[in-house]
């Protein structure tokens, strides 16, 4: 190593997004409900009251955003294919203007030299399924399965790299247990039945991908939250250890050991009546590559929520704490001895309420992206494998429950005319991304 602010090379720089945050409704394209436009239009739901009917309309402004990836000098783009819009109902007929509208993004893509990572599932479930059951109905990981293989079909001759799920986490406890997310159902029984059958579909998946495109990286994107106690008592500590399994657990060690952590099973009362013969060894396929989503860390205290000290926050009011990146990286090498490991999402939402020249001027954002980029360099010192950073998000987007009003976006979207502005934060990057160095932060 000759220089501590310099990436290997061959290090990937990219940018993410998923397709209910940016792509928009466009009756062109065609698609089908996903539980996501049922659970805006649930008054109280999202925070502005907002939906995803024309988000950064990026269905129909795709080569500007193509373009743009390119003038960041981003070699490498993850983006979301939406279900509904492959097949409307979720199983059975498919919408071909809608595969034909990610066969001409993946083209566009590599007509200016840029590497499509796609996403099968980033949590818009098509509502004819949920109708069903949702992820609690088994049934659900078999469609799944089917959807890739009509995907992969279509597209697998130019990707060398899926995701299946984004976020299984995210999906079974915000979507069924927390209910902050669509679905918006609350009971830890249909969560853990929905962690199994995401697993299930990623093993089903999996094996689809494998036979169809055999020369690809396989992968799945998990997020990790890594838990610590406020104090040594022994309340923290419990706390934290299930919080840990549950949270940070909970899909890789059945992906990599082939059985959920023993000890947050038992906390949790689980009786794995969802798992049947054959399951776990589905789910452990081995895997090519992980994606990493990290974006914060928990501070576990069994007394009272939130943090106990007066810690640096982003706009969504999560502490900064860039250390335990390097941390989780080394963790997660030394037990799981993954092959490839790449941060898919990492980044934060600011105020942005300063601008220079017309554009948002965010040093906030760029201490955060150049902390945490420190924090892969020293990781990879210490030899995990990592291949490479997506920054969250591209754009400026739908932000879930908190609607647009949280922008995660290194390139600004001005909310009335959707004009795509980078923000300081963008330049930086494309800095980084040209030189593989990290630049200086003033
Ligand atoms: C996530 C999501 C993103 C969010 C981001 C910020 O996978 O959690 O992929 O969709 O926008 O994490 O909350």
């Amino acid at each position: 190593m000759t220089d501590s602010a310099s990436f290997p090379d061959g290090f990937f720089f990219g940018a993410a997004t998923s397709s209910f945050q940016i792509e928009g409704r466009s009756p062109d394209v065609g698609q089908g409900e996903s539980i996501w436009d049922t659970f805006c239009a649930e008054p109280g739901r999202i925070a502005d009251g907002s939906n995803g009917h024309v988000a950064c309309d990026h269905v129909t402004r795709w080569q500007e955003d193509v373009d743009l990836i390119a003038a960041l000098n981003l070699s490498t783009y993850r983006f979301s294919i939406a279900w509904p819009r492959v097949i409307p109902e979720g199983r059975g007929r498919v919408n071909v203007t809608g595969l034909d509208f990610y066969d001409r993004l993946v083209d566009g893509l590599l007509a200016k030299g840029i590497r499509p990572v796609p996403t099968l599932y980033h949590w818009d479930l098509p509502q004819t399924l949920e109708d069903e059951g949702g992820w609690v109905h088994r049934d659900t990981a078999y469609a799944f399965a089917d959807y890739t293989e009509v995907v992969v079909e279509r597209l697998g001759d130019r990707i060398e790299t899926w995701v299946t799920l984004n976020e299984p986490y995210v999906s079974a406890s915000h979507g069924y247990v927390s209910g902050e997310h669509a679905p918006g159902h609350t009971s830890l029984a249909m969560g853990l039945a929905a962690a199994h059958h995401l697993l299930l579909g990623h093993g089903l998946a999996a094996e689809r991908i494998r036979s169809l495109a055999p020369n690809a990286d396989l992968g799945i994107v998990l997020n990790f939250t890594p838990a610590e106690p406020a104090t040594d008592s022994p309340a923290d500590i419990a706390l934290t250890k299930v919080t840990n399994g549950w949270e940070n657990e909970w899909y890789i060690d059945p992906l990599c050991r082939g059985a959920y952590p023993a000890e947050t099973v038992e906390a949790l009362g689980w009786a794995q009546d969802e798992v049947l013969d054959g399951d776990m060894d589905i789910i452990s396929a081995p895997i090519d590559i992980l994606g990493v989503n990290f974006y914060t860390r928990a501070v576990i205290s069994g007394v009272d929520q939130g943090l106990p000290f007066d810690a640096p926050k982003t706009a969504m009011g999560w502490e900064i704490h860039e250390e335990s990146l390097e941390h989780l990286l080394v963790w997660l090498d030394e037990t799981y001895a993954l092959p490839k490991i790449m941060i898919t999402e990492n980044g934060a939402a600011m105020p942005d309420m300063t601008r220079v020249d017309g554009r948002v001027h965010d040093p906030d954002r760029i201490l955060y992206l150049d902390g945490h980029l420190r924090s892969v360099l020293r990781a990879i010192d210490a030899g995990v494998p990592m291949v490479g950073y997506f920054a969250w998000s591209l754009l400026d987007n739908f932000e879930w429950a908190h609607g647009y009003a949280k922008r995660f976006g290194i390139v600004e979207v001005v909310p009335e005319t959707l004009e795509r502005i980078p923000k300081s934060s963008a330049l930086w990057f494309a800095e980084l991304a040209k030189t593989g160095t990290l630049p200086p932060v003033a």
